[in-house]
């Protein structure tokens, strides 16, 4: 049986990192995992995080199971810094822990199958899992351009998508920070689009992944909190990965919005059951972490000025590249009015080989970099070999 199992393609940025790891020049440089790096190119765990391990260390008592929701202390403690003043306080909303944002989104498209949705709008390009976890899950993608070429989000694509959809659609969008573009929705966006979602019968799904490397926790929130406000459904898959810098602990929450305290009940024992026969429970360590974290003011300030720090750094190393005026005819420009760490160059495959084989300058084939990685110091000799390539 095994033997008729074709091979898949190796995943592309996993393969980019083991190039790199085996490049010897000292000033490579890593634009492609999609990890926050510090200017000294490190990706270290949270002071906030370390805090609240010793805590968990010293006061745990227990590894015995937790059920499919996993730790909804992590889950609740979430709700005000995710939805603020928007949380539906009236039981149309409840929640659940999962293994990452990644479980998040796929607990979020296994409910809505179930619920009988179909087809899910998606603006192209997007984070490639979404593409493989709908084509698993056998749901149609329907795809519309996510950006325009001047670096603003096509919002006629949008709303022509949502003009052609209907009942048993969806419609997926990035709450902030869209990867891998960095182009999101402004807050008049948000609004024209909730304008639409409010009275027609697509139901919303929110992924934010990078809440608060934007332009701050609560901005990075409008749309999420928009949509949630104004649209009787939704779903919300939520990444502490990122924003808490979790990776590889696997932290991440999924909220469902219904008409009514009853509906919600049921949607989350569908969820529920998904959930078990999926990966039964989430991995306890590093949501436990978090609630530590947001149970604790001191704790809580300490992580919010982590992000403030790691949103900063990113603001800056895009600003920079915006105002570098040598690209060899590739316009940074719009890098400096875009969110969060990634963006895509106007760069064919083989001006990214080359600036690998040339100049150690490693990124993803579709031309996304993760701005992150760059450092105040090494922004010029990236931008005089973008020159080098493009030139
Ligand atoms: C848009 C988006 N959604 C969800 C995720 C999932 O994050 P994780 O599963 O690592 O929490 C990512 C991670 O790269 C992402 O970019």
């Amino acid at each position: 049986m095994l033997n008729r199992l074709d091979q898949q393609a190796p995943d592309a940025l996993l393969a980019l990192i083991k190039l790199y790891n085996a490049d010897e020049r000292p000033d490579k440089i890593d634009l492609g995992v999609g990890v926050y790096r510090t200017a000294d190119g490190a990706t270290p765990v949270f002071k906030a995080i370390k805090g609240a391990e010793r805590k968990l260390v010293e006061t745990q008592d227990s590894k015995s199971y937790l059920g499919p929701e996993g730790d909804m202390g992590f889950v609740r403690g979430l709700i005000p810094h995710v939805f603020g003043d928007a949380a539906p306080g009236d039981g149309r909303m409840e929640g659940m822990q999962t293994p990452g944002g990644t479980g998040a989104v796929r607990l979020a498209l296994s409910l809505a199958k179930k619920a009988g949705v179909k087809r899910v709008l998606m603006g192209v390009p997007s984070w490639p899992n979404h593409a493989q976890i709908l084509d698993d899950l056998e749901l149609e993608m329907v795809a519309f351009d996510h950006a325009n070429a001047d670096g603003a989000a096509n919002m006629d694509g949008l709303r022509a998508a949502l003009a052609d959809a209907g009942e048993g659609d969806a419609v997926l969008l990035h709450g902030c920070c869209h990867n891998p573009t960095g182009v999101d929705y402004t807050a008049d966006e948000w609004d024209a689009i909730v304008a639409i979602l409010k009275d027609s019968p697509v139901l919303p799904l929110i992924d934010v992944a990078y809440q608060g490397l934007g332009a701050g926790m609560e901005e990075d929130a409008y749309g999420v909190r928009a949509v949630v406000s104004h649209c009787p459904e939704a779903l919300v898959a939520y990444s502490c990965d990122k924003n808490f810098g979790l990776y590889r602990d696997r932290v991440g929450a999924f909220y469902v919005i219904t008409t009514d305290a009853d509906a919600t009940v049921r949607a989350i024992s569908n969820a529920s059951a998904l959930a078990r026969a999926n990966w039964s429970m989430p991995p306890d360590h590093g949501g436990a972490a978090v609630r530590v974290i947001l149970e604790d003011p001191v704790l809580t300030q300490q992580w919010l000025d982590e992000v403030q720090s790691m949103r900063e750094r990113i603001a800056a190393v895009r600003a920079k590249l915006a105002a570098s005026s040598n690209a060899g005819g590739v316009n940074l420009e719009p890098l400096g009015r875009q969110q969060g760490m990634f963006a895509m160059l106007p760069v064919s495959k083989e001006q990214v080989q080359q600036l690998r084989d040339d100049h150690g300058v490693y990124m993803a084939g579709s031309g996304r970099i993760n701005v992150a990685g760059l450092t105040l110091g090494n922004i010029d000799a990236f931008v005089s070999a973008l020159s080098d390539v493009a030139g």
